[in-house]
C-alpha cells in the first residue's frame, strides 16, 4: 500500500537515520523542506523531499494544502489506564490542600487504588480507551503506559493486561511499565518494607512470566518509597531483564536521579526539584531527564530546569504524565507550549523534546520521533500555518487537520 502527501508547506522535524537523541545546541535546531512531498509505504517513511522531484505514480494521495506535516508526538510517560477519575479531589487542591496532604490522607493514588479494584477489566479497558483515542486524535502516536493503582498482584495484572490489550489493539507505539511501587497498597499499611519485598518476591516474577512489562517504574521521593527500596526493586527487576524508568524529585530531591543512572535508566521523570548534582549525574549517562510540565501546571509546583540542563549540553524529554491526580491531560500540543512558556524553551527546543527525545526516553527512537526513512509514519497534518512557533504560541486555536499513525 503506497500513500503520497503532497502538497507540503513545510515538512518538519527531518533526522538522519541513527540519530536517537538530541541534545544541548543539537535541540536548537529542526530540519525542514519546503513545499514537499512524503511517500508512505506499508505504514513506513520511504522517501520524501522538494515537490518538484516528486514521481507521480500509482498509489493514494492526500492534499496537504500547503500545511505542516511533523511527526506525531512521542509521550514517554503516563497513567492511562485508570478507572474512573478524581474530580472530588479537585475541590480540596482548590481549597487549599497539596498534593501530599491530599495523599496523606489516604487519597490520591489510593483512591485510584480503590475504584480500579471495583472496576473489572474490561471496563478499565473501554475506559481507558477513551483517553487514548483522545490522545491519538491530539497527535500522538506513541505512548508509555504505567501500571501502580492496583497495588495489590492481582490488580496490578489488572492493569498490565490492559496496556497489553492497548498494544495488540491500537496504532500507537505503546510501551508498558510495572509501577508497582507507586503508593504502599492498603494491606500493607505501616508495613512499606514488606511491601517492598511483596513487590519483589511476588509481584515482578507474575508481570516477567506473563512478559507484561517492558520497564519497572518506582515513585521514588518524599513520603513514598526510598532510595534504598528503589535499589531492591530495581535489582530485582534486572534479573528479568527489565530497565528502569524512575518517578524522581517531584517532591523533593529524593536520590532518585543516582539510583536511576546507577541502574541505567531509559529515563528519569519529574524533576520538578534538581539540582546541579543531578545535572552532573546525567551527563553522559544514556538516561534521558524526562520532564513533565502538566504536572507542575496542574499543582502549582516548580517547572523543571529544562533550559539549564540544555545549556548544561544535556538533552531533555517532555512528556504529559497524563493521570487523574496530577495531570489530568495528554494533550501533547500543550506540553510543548508550556515548554516554551513556562520553561523558556525555543519552540524548536520544545518540539524535539517531545518527538525524538520523548521517543528516546520510551526507547523508541529507532522507530518513531522524526521524518526519517525507514521510520513508522506517524504523522500530523496541519491547516496552514505561519511557522513552527505557531503550534505552541497559538496552542488552542484548532490546527490539526489529520493525524497518521501507522500499525
Ligand atoms: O506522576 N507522582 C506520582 N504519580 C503520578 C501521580 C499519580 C496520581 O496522583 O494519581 C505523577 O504525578
Ligand atoms: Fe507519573
Amino acid at each position: 500500500m503506497k500513500t503520497i502527501i503532497y502538497n507540503i508547506g513545510t515538512l518538519a522535524g527531518i533526522l538522519p537515520e541513527g540519530v536517537r537523541m538530541l541534545k544541548g545546541e543539537e535541540m536548537n535546531h529542526v530540519e525542514c523542506i519546503q513545499d514537499a512531498y512524503l511517500v508512505i509505504e506499508d505504514g513506513i517513511i520511504a522517501e520524501f523531499g522538494s515537490m518538484e522531484a516528486l514521481g507521480w505514480s500509482g498509489a493514494e494521495y492526500i492534499d496537504a494544502k500547503d500545511g505542516f506535516v511533523i511527526p506525531a508526538f512521542c509521550d514517554a510517560h503516563t497513567h492511562i489506564v485508570y478507572a474512573g477519575c478524581r474530580d472530588g479531589e479537585f475541590r480540596d487542591k482548590i481549597a487549599g490542600l497539596s498534593y501530599e496532604e491530599i495523599a496523606a490522607r489516604g487519597g490520591g493514588i489510593l483512591n485510584s487504588a480503590d475504584l480500579l479494584h471495583e472496576t473489572s477489566e474490561d471496563d478499565l479497558y473501554r475506559q481507558s480507551m477513551e483517553r487514548v483515542n483522545e490522545v491519538m486524535a491530539m497527535g500522538t502516536g506513541a505512548v508509555e503506559i504505567k501500571s501502580g493503582y492496583g497495588l495489590t498482584l492481582e490488580d496490578e495484572l489488572k492493569m498490565l493486561r490492559v496496556i497489553r490489550r492497548i498494544k495488540e489493539t491500537t496504532p500507537l507505539t505503546v510501551k508498558s511499565t510495572f509501577l508497582g511501587a507507586h503508593a504502599v497498597g492498603r494491606a500493607y499499611k505501616g508495613r512499606q518494607d514488606d511491601y517492598v519485598d511483596h513487590i519483589c518476591k511476588d509481584m515482578l516474577p507474575a508481570v516477567a512470566a506473563e512478559d507484561l512489562a517492558d520497564f519497572v517504574d518506582v515513585f521514588t521521593d518524599k513520603g513514598f518509597f526510598t532510595v534504598e527500596q528503589t535499589d531492591k526493586i530495581l535489582s530485582e527487576a534486572a534479573k528479568y531483564g527489565i530497565k528502569p524508568k524512575i518517578h524522581a524529585n517531584e517532591l523533593a530531591v529524593s536520590g532518585g536521579v543516582q539510583v536511576g543512572v546507577k541502574h541505567k535508566a531509559q529515563s528519569v521523570d519529574h524533576l520538578e526539584a534538581t539540582t546541579d548534582a543531578e545535572i552532573e549525574c546525567l551527563r553522559d549517562s544514556g538516561t534521558m531527564p524526562t520532564m513533565l510540565p502538566g504536572c507542575s501546571f496542574f499543582l502549582g509546583i516548580e517547572f523543571g530546569r529544562a533550559k539549564d540542563y540544555i545549556d548544561a549540553g544535556l538533552p531533555v524529554a517532555l512528556s504529559s504524565d497524563y493521570n487523574p491526580g496530577s495531570s489530568p491531560s495528554g494533550n501533547m500540543r500543550f506540553v510543548m507550549a508550556l515548554g516554551c512558556i513556562r520553561m523558556r524553551l525555543t519552540p524548536e527546543q520544545s518540539f524535539n523534546a517531545c518527538t525524538i527525545n520523548s521517543a528516546y526516553a520510551m526507547g523508541v527512537s529507532d522507530l518513531v520521533g522524526s521524518i526519517t526513512k525507514g521510520k513508522k509514519a506517524n504523522l500530523i497534518i496541519t491547516r496552514p500555518i505561519p511557522s513552527l512557533a505557531f503550534i505552541p504560541y497559538s496552542h488552542q486555536t484548532p490546527v490539526i487537520e489529520r493525524v497518521i499513525i501507522s500499525k
